[in-house]
């Protein structure tokens, strides 16, 4: 959906991962472009790098990607505490803590953050449907406990683009889940 290619290695590296657009992998989980890269090429903007592979060093001149494969809104721990339940994927909290990172490097201190974020399109998702799909992957957990989590998986959410409103974004897209 969103994942340009934050992992270096893997399958994905192999074809037929990239065949039909870029004629070679670049580490989307794709044989053609993601919904991102839809959105890029709609808007006129230049397709995302993803921040991984340059998170410390990377000046990201026309945009970054944060989005990591297989992410979870809610963390791990949220899951195994509550649910006893084991997802060990990458999560919201995780993500937002590198752009942080990658923001503190490019942009350092309060007002250039604001103004970097002010002039900036977001997009924020989508996140979320793996708290789902990973759930529901296991045929012998109850069907109705999703209805419980669900809630917090919104609220972080939205406590998430709070967060970038508050460091200075303005322009924010927040894709539903499908
Ligand atoms: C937690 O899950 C593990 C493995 O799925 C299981 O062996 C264990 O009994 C569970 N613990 C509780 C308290 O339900």
């Amino acid at each position: 959906i969103i994942d340009t290619g934050i992992f270096r290695s893997g399958s994905i590296w192999a074809p037929p991962y990239g065949g039909t657009y870029f004629h070679h992998p670049t580490g989307r989980c794709s044989d053609g472009r993601l919904i991102v890269d839809f959105y890029a090429q709609a808007l006129g903007l230049p397709l995302l790098p993803p921040s991984g592979p340059e998170e410390k060093t990377g000046k990201f001149p026309t945009g970054a990607n944060f989005a990591v494969l297989g992410s979870i809104a809610l963390s791990p721990d949220y899951y195994s505490k509550r649910y006893n339940f084991s997802m060990s994927h990458w999560c919201l909290d995780w993500e937002l803590g590198s752009f942080k990172t990658v923001l503190a490097r490019i942009a350092p201190g309060k007002a250039a953050t604001k103004r970097l974020l002010s002039e900036s399109l977001i997009v924020f998702g989508e996140i979320g449907g793996n708290d789902y799909n990973f759930w529901f992957y296991d045929r012998q957990r109850s069907r109705d406990t999703p209805y419980k989590f669900m809630p917090d998986v919104i609220a972080r959410i939205g406590s998430g683009v709070q967060e970038v409103i508050n460091l200075g974004a303005k322009t924010i897209l927040v894709p539903g889940n499908f």
